[in-house]
């Protein structure tokens, strides 16, 4: 089915891997990953400390630095690569700021300490908007309006020391927004606030990307941050997407091992677990990635197979199994057959099937 070219991706990540060559060796940090985000649409980059999250999203702009390289795949930004051919630097610098825009997670080193916040907003503007004096300061002015600075026309005297850290995060959530991107990578905004202000600074990106129809990429090691706030969601192990789903399927019915350790591991408010179990063991060493399913060692569904090989990301449909189904239920799966956001769930795992059979018959 073809859809309306808004449903058409904006990015596309396709096949990616990056090597860090270090003289310990060359460490995998993302294997052949791959995801796409539409228009609008709000994704979630989800996985532990290490797992590749930052340097797939550095890929996107062109900030995979030596001993970094990317070594394989391509992204692509509206059908243009951001990696491959001639014209590459100049696409980069054209679409960074302006059409992708970025938030890291500690406010305080990407702000400059010397100058007021009203300035360096100034200053993005100018540049890349090449807007007047006058006209960069009135706007300025609006955009922390927009992220929910009050009285901000008396905020942009000051400097960055003379704010607090989630104010201060709402000020890079302006600057990013400065050039109307079309897509807002925000990687970890609300790691280093405490839980409160996280869930504000949360709950204005949720805001600006239903009111400016802005696409997200959010990443984060905790899945409890996305929930709420994600369309969907891509859990990453080892370099590689293990689980890219729905956020609602993915919650309700995690199918890959890792999410579901991810998700018995987060606390959550609209459930209550009985308790908080933690993943046993590490990751395993990027130098020499085993030749089977990353997660063996850890996974308490290991089978012979998945020491042996690696599974690939899968079509993965959570319809009723043949015999179980009511009729009723069968129609309604036919329904969300041709529903992209309800059948787009890949699954990383030789027994997601078999795992699944048996939680309906459980
Ligand atoms: N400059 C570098 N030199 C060598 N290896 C690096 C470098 N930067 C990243 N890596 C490797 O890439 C892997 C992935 O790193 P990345 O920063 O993307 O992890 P992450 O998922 O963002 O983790 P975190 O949640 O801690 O931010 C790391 O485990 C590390 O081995
Ligand atoms: S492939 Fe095997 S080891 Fe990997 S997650 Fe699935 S069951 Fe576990
Ligand atoms: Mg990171």
């Amino acid at each position: 089915m073809i859809g309306p070219p808004d449903d058409a991706p904006v990015l596309e990540v396709d096949h990616l891997q990056i090597d860090f060559v270090t003289r310990r060796g060359t460490v995998h940090a993302v294997r052949d990953v791959s995801f796409t985000i539409a228009h609008g649409e709000t994704v979630g980059l989800v996985g532990e400390s290490g797992s590749g999250k930052s340097v797939t999203a550095q890929a996107l702009l062109g900030m995979i630095e030596l001993p970094g390289k990317i070594v394989g795949g391509d992204v692509r930004w509206k059908g243009e690569s951001l990696v491959h051919g001639p014209g590459v630097r100049r696409t980069i610098e054209r679409v960074r700021g302006a059409e992708i825009a970025m938030v890291f997670q500690d406010p305080m080193t990407s702000l400059d300490p010397v100058f007021t916040i009203g300035s360096q907003i100034v200053e993005v503007l100018r540049r890349h908007r090449r807007l007047g004096r006058k006209a960069a300061k009135a706007r300025a002015v609006e955009l922390l309006d927009l992220v929910g600075i009050a009285n901000p026309a008396a905020r942009i005297k000051q400097y960055p020391f003379e704010m607090s850290g989630g104010m201060r995060q709402r000020v890079l959530i302006a600057m990013a927004l400065a050039c109307e991107p079309a897509l807002l990578v925000a990687d970890e905004p609300t790691t280093a606030l405490d839980v409160t202000i996280q869930a504000q600074i949360l709950e204005l990106i949720a805001e600006l990307q239903r009111e400016l129809q802005l696409a997200v990429l959010l990443i984060t090691h905790d899945l409890g941050v996305v929930a709420g706030v994600c369309d969907r969601v891509a859990v990453m192990y080892a370099g590689k997407i293990v689980e890219d789903a729905p956020a609602a399927d993915l919650y309700a019915e995690p199918a890959h091992p890792y999410t579901a350790g991810l998700l018995g591991s987060t606390p959550r408010l609209d459930i209550v677990l009985d308790r908080l179990v933690a993943i046993e063991g590490a990751p395993p060493d990027l130098r020499l990635p085993p030749p089977g399913c990353a997660y063996a060692t850890r996974c308490p569904h290991a089978v012979e197979r998945c020491e042996a090989e690696q599974p690939s990301l899968e079509r993965f449909v959570a319809l009723p199994l043949a015999g179980e189904a009511s009729e009723e239920d069968a129609v309604l799966a036919e329904d969300e057959l041709d529903d992209p956001a309800r059948t787009g769930r890949t699954v990383a795992c030789f027994r997601a099937d078999d795992l699944r059979r048996q939680r309906v018959s459980a």
